[in-house]
């Protein structure tokens, strides 16, 4: 099978396409045929040599990518409850890049009939951290929250997972991704300079909640916009747990019923999760690049064929 791999820490330069024998399932096991693989900002800490929230880092040559969706075409000895020919979705520790992944079914997510393969192979991260995120802050209609980096992967799904509280949500992007915002209803800042007066302005009132998916200028402007530290919940910046005293909830934690829940509110079109390009495997540096540059809203995505 085909499997990106990167035998050195770099830029996307470093990864490549290598052909390497077909995995199998062993007992408890399945064998996924990989249809769909998307990307996130965690394949890229760990192939550049960037710190990530859990320490871990890549044993070389190591495989690329997480999050995953296809079918299963293999069953091990023991597996009840699947059958080959299941479409389904979920993540493995940097090996979803390829044409088979084994994992134990435990931790797979069956895919809605009306989600397309793009979405549900985008999912898992962005999905369960999105719904981890704004689970832990309990808002409702009387909260005005902040999302930071919105139109990313996660912010386009917390932004709305908040919304559907009932909370005012306001949420920075570029002013590239502001239609976008404004289009499922949340109301757009820039971020960068001028982040707090913009925030100041949204929320006269001060805010009552934030969900940070950027990093600590975001953590800051929400504080000093009144959100109370208890109430800001950061996936980016966990030294702000430390130094203010903010909470880190992000997607360690498998709730397979939240994220089953989201993955319906996708497939009936009720919640938006865009996939802004899909690339064959053959150009997952050119994926890589655009990811790390300035892109349109939601995911990028391997498509296998
Ligand atoms: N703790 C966890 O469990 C967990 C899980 C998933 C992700 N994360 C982390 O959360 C972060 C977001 O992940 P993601 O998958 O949503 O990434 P993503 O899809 O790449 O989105 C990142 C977003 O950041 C925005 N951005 C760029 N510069 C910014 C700035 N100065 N201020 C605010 N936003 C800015 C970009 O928005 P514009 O294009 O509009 O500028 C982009 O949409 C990453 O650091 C990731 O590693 C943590």
């Amino acid at each position: 099978m085909r499997r990106i791999q990167y035998s050195s820490i770099g830029g996307p330069e470093v990864l490549e396409v290598v052909e390497v024998p077909d995995p199998h399932a062993g007992p408890g096991e399945v064998r996924v045929r990989v249809r769909a693989a998307g990307l996130n900002p965690l394949d890229a800490k760990l192939f550049r040599g960037a710190p990530t929230a859990s320490g871990v880092k890549p044993d070389l040559p190591s495989g690329n990518g997480h999050d995953f969706a296809g079918d299963i075409d293999e069953l091990g000895e023991g597996v009840t409850g699947w059958a080959v020919g299941d479409a389904v979705y979920g993540q493995v520790p940097s090996n979803a890049q390829a044409d088979f992944v084994v994992v134990a079914p435990d931790r797979l997510s069956r895919t809605p009939a009306d989600l397309p393969v793009e979405m549900a192979g985008s999912l898992s991260i962005s999905g369960r951290t999105a719904y981890n995120s704004v689970a832990s802050l309990n808002l409702g209609p009387d909260d005005t929250v902040f999302v930071s980096a919105a139109a990313g992967g996660v912010g386009t799904l917390a932004a709305q997972l908040a919304l559907r509280t009932g909370a005012t949500v306001i949420g920075s992007a570029s002013p590239v991704n502001h239609d976008f915002l404004r289009s499922i209803g949340v109301v757009p800042v820039a971020h960068g300079e001028g982040l707090l007066d913009a925030l100041k302005a949204a929320a006269p009132d001060g805010l009552t909640a934030a969900l940070d998916n950027h990093g600590r200028a975001s953590v800051d402007a929400a504080l000093a916009a009144g959100a109370p530290a208890g109430r800001v919940n950061s996936i980016a910046d966990y030294a702000a747990a430390k130094d203010y005293g903010t909470t880190a909830i992000g997607g360690r934690e498998f709730d397979r019923a939240g994220l089953d829940s989201v993955a319906a509110l996708i497939a009936s079109g009720d919640v938006k999760f865009p996939i802004e390009s899909v690339f064959a495997l053959e150009a997952v540096g050119e994926a890589y690049e655009r990811l790390l540059g300035s892109h349109g809203p939601g995911k990028i995505v391997l498509v296998l064929d």
